[in-house]
């Protein structure tokens, strides 16, 4: 039998609200747009935001954990490299930059930029950052340059607006709202000192991903054993190869029999703790 869609509390405010709409850097409540379709003109542009209103976003970064037990997603050896390729900077990728790798002696397997994109898509998408219940997420890139990137923002959703930001980022520091009204720019995504450890709850469980790992496990039923009372970090690699090996994991485990994709581990990831805190 169908299911009724009337639903309690009717979130649904506007018929034609789109989940993959295309969006660069906004935050999840206030709408902000960015200009930056990636193009080189607009590269070279200062990032400019406006305000502007979409139906059925709220206003203000969702924030309903209260003391709520949260989550942290680390990504690990992300490769955000960017260069001067010809007259201009550019997030490197094996894709588009073979002939310039192998001419400067970089190995093109290493510079797969979208495995980054797709796994911060994934967290940012997720019902466990909807619901209000991720706390933060940090990128450690294979340079060793930590980025913290607000769980509100709203990141453009092609790889090529997407790299047109990092570039942005990466040579700027930080990426900034304007024209939310008060006069305070947030910033959404920015560059941050080293070492990560310094951001993660003391009370929290830092678990770490691997499919290399002995330890392999039920999600689920992981998740589903922690104290409630600890914050959950994990931790997963954003490179193609090699493994991760932070000093500051707690236990390493493996999710499947198979070597995963980052994005379809953390949607695993996601799923069961989804469960756990029972957010549909
Ligand atoms: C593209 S994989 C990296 C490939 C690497 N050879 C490996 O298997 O770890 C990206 C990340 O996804 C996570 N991952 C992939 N498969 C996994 C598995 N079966 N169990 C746990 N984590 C996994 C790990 O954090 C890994 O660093």
């Amino acid at each position: 039998m169908g299911r009724a869609y009337k639903m309690k509390g009717q979130n649904r405010k506007n018929k034609d609200e789109r989940y993959d709409r295309e969006q660069p850097v906004e935050m999840a409540g206030p709408s902000k747009k960015v200009k930056t379709d990636g193009s080189d003109s607009e590269k070279e542009e200062n990032l400019e935001i406006t305000a502007c209103d979409i139906p059925g976003i709220p206003m203000a970064p969702v924030d309903t954990a209260n003391n709520k037990q949260r989550v942290i997603f680390v990504l690990e050896k992300a490769s955000l490299e960017v260069d001067k390729v010809g007259k201009n900077f550019q997030l490197l990728s094996s894709d588009e930059h073979a002939a310039f790798l192998a001419k400067s002696k970089r190995n093109p397997a290493d510079y797969r930029p979208d495995i980054a994109f797709q796994a911060i898509q994934t967290i940012l998408d997720s019902r466990v950052n909807k619901s209000g219940r991720l706390k933060a997420l940090h990128v450690k890139t294979q340079q060793g340059r930590l980025l913290e990137i607000k769980p509100h923002t709203r990141l453009p959703r092609t790889y090529k607006r997407f790299s047109g930001l990092m570039v942005q980022l990466l040579q700027d520091l930080s990426i900034t709202v304007t024209g939310n009204g008060n006069g305070n720019g947030e910033k959404l995504l920015r560059l941050i000192q080293n070492p990560v450890t310094q951001y993660l709850p003391t009370n929290s469980r830092k678990i770490g991903f691997s499919h290399s790992s002995e330890k392999l496990i039920d999600m689920h039923n992981y998740v589903g054993k922690i104290n409630d009372e600890l914050d959950l970090v994990f931790v997963l690699g954003a490179m193609s190869h090699g493994k991760i090996d932070e000093d500051y994991v707690e236990d390493y485990i493996s999710i499947s029999e198979y070597p995963l994709s980052a994005a379809y581990a953390i949607s695993i990831i996601t799923n069961a703790v989804e469960r756990k805190f029972k957010i549909l």
